[in-house]
């Protein structure tokens, strides 16, 4: 991407006096930053009527950045559409479940469907494209903002229209989708493909099939979009990187795979949720989920914040350090950006009370000064830059599988598919491993072992992937609601989990999902489920008072296998992560130390780094394989050369 660490955030300065902006790219210059995101929401200001366009102060803003040195991600603003778009085109506008169209003001007021905001967004998009395509500022294009954060289903006649069009195109016949879908249940049988709608309000559950189809294609339709204004910007620019900002680990409606698979450089925003109790492990999974989707590469933080957002029911503040070491954790997974929502604090809007790089007290703050000192600090981490992280273990992780899940007719809704993912990765975490997320599909090759917490849904050549995988050597771990349908959600009939009872040498004839813990043999406890499981094949690691297995081991070709038919509480699911890493021979690059974060980014060349951030109040010494301990200080982050 760049020689230096891209560090810097979003800019709006269309939303302050002019006299401001020399002022803020002082302070930027200041703080050490390099980078600014620029024209995200600007249309109205771009094009404040239809077809009448002002440049002149964007040119100022442009030339601006130029000479202070300061490169621009420059946003297509397509992400929200002027107030005469929604006056001029009210059909364009989204319709929700209940047939309510949406209005504008707010942002994302558009139908992602809609053939007349593609062309409008096309319009602007080749304007800012021409009048910039040579200007020295410009580093990247920052396409749209954030796909799909709110309108990323709409239920109007155009997207029905589209939804049929996809349908037709993923289908050879209207015979094969009434297949698919199990439309012989509750006579719903399809005679005509104009009767098939998006799933709008119903009296009772949709059908789940048609629910899945339809997120499918929602997130399709906006990967669309994207490639639409990419192409048109590549045409133009052909040199120039073209990203979108994902919400990776956050945001489960746009297909992160299928996004990752159309930009130049993937890049994405994380937000730390107050409500989680260990915040920082869920950082960690965004960013490993980032570096995944990059399948390895370096990528862009392209949001977080220095403080507070503004968007939960309470918005923490963070504490002193506390910006430094959500930074240092991105860069350290393997980040080679480190960028903020956003430079200036808003005074007006309806994020006036989200933290910002320059805070509404000014500089001479807790924020401003971390702001410099990290700026500074990653100066001097240049050399960070194109170095990766390596994984041995992977997590499967798939969209369609949680789309699936997500339909509210299951055995339990206790048995969230992301909340186990996460899960499952935090007891990585405590153990000292960094892992990536890998789609079902995708090249498990390099990896030693392979979790697989809930991926309730699996295509047969996903299944087999993970098959081959255990054949080849690898070591699986499967948890409970696993490999239980196909494609189209349809149950894998014979046994549970159909698409791995060879692999895993158990088949499971009834659930039995749980109103309380369940003591196993072991001591260990689990909870939310259990399953009437007998093997065939496998070896019973440990039991119910019952008997019947609650954990399983099979070997299979080179490889073996695990199973768990119950969801493990915290402490004895580490146990097992930990059985299942000495199996596959997977080690910490040091000894994990409760509360000590600790990875290592390399270059091909031998130079590497290792990271080591203490998130606890307490002092701790990490002792890096072959080298001297090292002493972290209380909150600090320490990187050994
Ligand atoms: C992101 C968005 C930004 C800003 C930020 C606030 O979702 O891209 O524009 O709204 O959240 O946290
Ligand atoms: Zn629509």
């Amino acid at each position: 991407m760049s020689d230096v660490i891209a560090y810097g955030g979003d800019w709006n300065p269309e939303q302050w006096p002019e006299e401001t902006w020399e002022q803020d790219v002082a302070l930027m210059r200041e703080a050490g930053v390099n980078r600014v995101s620029v024209g995200i929401f600007s249309w109205s200001l771009l094009e404040p009527a239809e077809g009448v366009f002002d440049f002149d102060w964007f040119d100022r803003v442009m030339d601006l950045l130029a000479a202070n040195g300061i490169l621009a991600n420059l946003s297509t603003p397509t992400a929200s559409p002027p107030p005469w778009f929604g006056d001029a085109y009210p059909e364009a506008l989204p319709v929700d479940a209940d047939g309510r169209r949406l209005h504008h003001g707010s942002r994302q007021g558009f139908c992602p469907s809609s053939p007349i905001y593609r062309e409008k967004a096309l319009r602007i998009a080749e304007q800012v494209a021409t009048r910039y395509r040579d200007h020295p500022a410009l580093a990247m294009w920052h396409v749209h903002n954030e796909y799909g954060c709110h309108n990323a289903r709409c239920y109007c006649d155009t997207s029905a229209a589209a939804f049929r069009s996809w349908l037709r195109a993923h289908y050879s016949s209207l015979e094969a989708l009434n297949e698919a879908w199990g439309t012989a249940f509750w006579s719903q049988r399809y005679g005509d493909w104009a009767q098939i709608l998006p799933p709008r309000a119903t009296p009772s559950f949709t059908n789940p099939g048609q629910q899945l189809d339809f997120r499918r294609f929602s997130s399709d339709a906006l990967v669309e979009l994207y490639v639409a204004e990419r192409d048109l910007l590549k045409k133009l620019t052909p040199d120039v990187p073209a990203t979108t900002n994902l919400m990776a680990g956050a945001h489960w409606d746009m297909d992160c795979w299928a996004f990752a698979a159309e930009l130049d450089v993937v890049s994405t925003d994380h937000y730390l949720v107050g409500a989680r109790p260990e915040p920082h492990i869920d950082l960690a999974f965004a960013a490993d989920y980032a570096r995944s989707l990059a399948g390895g590469r370096p990528w862009l933080l392209m949001e977080h914040s220095t403080s507070a957002v503004n968007w939960q029911p309470r918005n923490l503040a963070k504490r002193p350090g506390e910006l430094r070491r959500n930074s240092l954790q991105h860069l350290a997974r393997g980040a080679d950006g480190i960028m903020f929502f956003q430079w200036r604090a808003s005074r007006a809007g309806a994020e006036k009370w989200h933290s910002a790089m320059v805070p509404h007290a000014g500089t001479s703050t807790k924020i401003f000064r971390e702001v410099v000192a990290l700026g500074a600090e990653l100066a001097g981490l240049a050399d960070v830059v194109g170095s990766t992280v390596r994984a041995d273990v992977a997590i499967l992780l798939d969209h369609s599988s949680v789309w699936a899940q997500d339909h509210p007719a299951q055995p339990t809704a206790d048995l969230d598919p992301v909340e186990e993912a996460k899960r499952w990765h935090a007891a990585l975490w405590r153990a000292g491993l960094t892992c990536d997320l890998a789609h079902p599909e995708g090249d498990l090759t390099g990896y030693r072992l392979l979790l697989v917490p809930a991926l309730y849904l699996v295509s047969d050549s996903g299944a087999a992937n993970v098959e081959e995988f255990a054949r080849r050597g690898g070591v699986v771990l499967v948890g409970p609601y696993s490999g239980i349908v196909d494609e189209h959600d349809r149950v894998r009939l014979g046994g549970y989990p159909g698409a791995w009872r060879d692999l895993l040498g158990v088949s499971v004839e009834e659930f039995f999902p749980l109103e309380g813990p369940i003591a196993l043999d072991s001591g260990a406890k689990g909870g939310v489920w259990s399953e009437l499981a007998r093997t065939t094949g496998a070896k019973v690691l440990d039991t119910y008072a019952t008997g019947e297995p609650a954990w399983t081991r099979n070997e299979f070709g080179e490889g073996a296998a695990h199973y768990l038919t119950t969801r493990l509480e915290d402490d004895a699911l580490a146990e097992v992560v930990a059985a299942v890493c000495a199996e596959a021979g997977v080690e910490p690059v040091a000894e994990a130390v409760p509360g000590v974060e600790v990875v290592r980014r390399s270059h091909a060349d031998g130079r590497s780094f290792l990271f080591a951030i203490n998130h606890t109040g307490e002092d701790a010494v990490v002792r890096p394989p072959g080298g001297a301990p090292v002493t972290v200080a209380a909150g600090d982050v320490r990187i050994i050369h």
